[in-house]
């Protein structure tokens, strides 16, 4: 939990602007205090395929969060092309532990998770990253308090893409994190169609990609004051 806030205060506010989420409006920018913390909202990519169109999708979402407050920096990690697999009750050494040091990076102040719909479920991928988060709960919840939006993928309009955000909603609140939706038409997260590897016609699933980005950003804010 972040310093200055207390139980209640945290209460109040992440309830109001996770459950008010669909007719508040996002705050306007507030002016960076001097020597205020940054705030880093991570972009991760499930997709096996590196820059494709999940990671476009979660590039847009973080395009988004940047114009909210000056203090938020962004960074995309695309775990396209990387080699890890899931859980472990010895963690193996590979491509997953250059990634675990920036998820523990306490400017952390938010995540935004993306992912294909593969048979209407989260990517294989997904949920070996999900797995290997695991040391960022124990021993200490390293992401309790802070906001996840999650962007899906599909190369269908109901292709599952709202299944997929849910799973991977359900599985971020073991770490503590509040899932956010977006405004509207953002209602649960980015809900994106592919077509021909094509996310760019898809206009109204890219805003609300970016819509999640924006309120990702605005809670993270929310929560640093
Ligand atoms: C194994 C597999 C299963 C898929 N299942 C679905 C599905 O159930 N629904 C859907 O809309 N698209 C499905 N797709 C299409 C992908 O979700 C879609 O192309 C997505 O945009 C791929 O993301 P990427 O471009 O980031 O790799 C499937 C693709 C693959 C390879």
């Amino acid at each position: 939990m972040k310093t200055g806030l207390t139980r209640r205060n945290f209460v109040g506010s992440t309830a109001a602007a996770a459950f008010a989420g669909s007719i508040a409006a996002v705050a306007p920018a507030r002016a960076a205090s001097p020597g205020g913390a940054s705030l880093k909202i991570l972009g991760i990519s499930c997709s096996p395929r590196q820059g494709m169109t999940t990671a476009r999708a979660v590039q847009a979402a973080l395009e988004a969060a940047k114009t909210v407050d000056p203090r938020i920096g962004v960074e995309l990690i695309d775990l396209g092309g990387l080699r890890f697999s899931g859980y472990s009750p010895t963690p193996p050494t590979d491509d997953f532990s250059a990634i675990l040091p920036k998820l523990q990076d306490p400017a952390v102040a938010g995540l935004v998770i993306g992912s294909p719909s593969y048979f209407r479920g989260l990517s294989a991928l997904c949920k070996a990253f999900i797995e290997r988060c695991a040391p960022l709960r124990e021993p200490k919840m390293l992401l309790d308090g802070k906001p996840v939006g999650v962007i899906a993928t599909g190369a269908f309009r109901n292709g599952g893409q709202e299944l997929v955000i849910e799973q991977i909603q359900v599985a971020m609140l073991c770490f503590g994190m509040l899932p956010v939706g977006g405004r509207p038409p953002a209602f649960e997260g980015g809900t994106v169609v592919s077509t021909k590897d094509s996310i760019e016609n898809d206009e109204l699933g890219l805003t609300t990609a970016r819509n999640t980005g924006l309120r990702v950003a605005d809670l993270a804010v929310r929560l640093a004051r």
